[in-house]
């Protein structure tokens, strides 16, 4: 069964992100680095974590023409990522120039997938600022995710309350990967939309993204381990078999 938990990296500094990481000793946990680490470190903290052994998604949310897209992601691509993702937004000519960047890097492991919309946009936004009118959130993320699948992308960031929907139309492996996590009792934070480990394993997520869960907990490897197992225990009634 393959590791669902995906730890956002989310430090200002390499620096901090090492110390951090350094009290997963013997383990190699899927980490994620969004625009703030990467801008501030670049490549070359990219290229530790891979001698590290570390899976890495790289989260930096591409949206450009598509000549631009499929550039950038041939550079990408030759940092041996394991994932990483652009805006549907796009539409399907960036998202499939992204993917055919990637492959002319070689890169034919890195999982391409999508940001549908983000949690932050709320209704009223999509129809009265971004004038996206007569759709709900979920319809617009769900259309999102088809466009994404039919660019060729491998899935969709999206929250666990939209990951079964998207399964239904995109098929049980596209991926869906879903931040807003929190164990049961946690503080949310800024998090309108959460849910636990456990909902996220029934409701069709195949990777969770968890940060200040577990980067801000006492004992980060304890809370870890913990969501892991509330994940696996859970994930057996899952009817989304979508893991090896
Ligand atoms: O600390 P927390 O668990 O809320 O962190 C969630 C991570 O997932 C952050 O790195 C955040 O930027 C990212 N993310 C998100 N919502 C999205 C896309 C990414 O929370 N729609």
């Amino acid at each position: 069964m393959e590791n669902p938990v995906i730890i956002a990296l989310d430090f200002k500094n390499a620096d901090q992100a090492k110390s951090f990481l350094s009290s997963f000793e013997g383990q190699s946990p899927y980490v994620k680095v969004g625009m703030e680490l990467f801008y501030a470190e670049g490549p070359s903290f990219i290229k530790w974590l891979k001698e590290k052994n570390f899976r890495i998604f790289l989260d930096l949310k591409l949206h450009d023409i598509p000549t631009t897209v499929h550039k950038a992601m041939k550079v990408l691509g030759g940092l041996n990522i394991d994932m990483v993702n652009v805006h549907a937004a796009g539409g399907i000519q960036m998202m499939r120039a992204a993917k055919e960047g990637l492959l002319a890097a070689g890169a034919n492991h890195t999982k391409l997938i999508a940001v549908t919309q983000l949690t932050s946009t709320t209704e009223k936004v999509l129809n009265e600022e971004l004038l996206i009118k007569n759709v709900d959130m979920k319809d617009c993320v769900t259309h999102y995710s088809d466009l994404a699948k039919k660019a060729g992308l491998d899935g969709v960031v999206c929250s666990v309350q939209e990951a079964m929907k998207i399964k239904e139309v995109c098929g049980k492996a596209f991926l869906t990967v879903t931040p807003g996590i929190r164990p049961s009792g946690a503080d949310t934070h800024d998090q309108a939309r959460v849910a636990t480990p456990k909902e996220a394993a029934l409701k069709g997520s195949d990777y969770m993204v968890i940060g200040r869960s577990i980067t801000q907990s006492e004992t980060p490897v304890t809370t870890y381990s913990e969501i892991l197992n509330e994940w696996r225990d859970s994930h057996e009634n899952n009817n989304f078999p979508t893991f090896a």
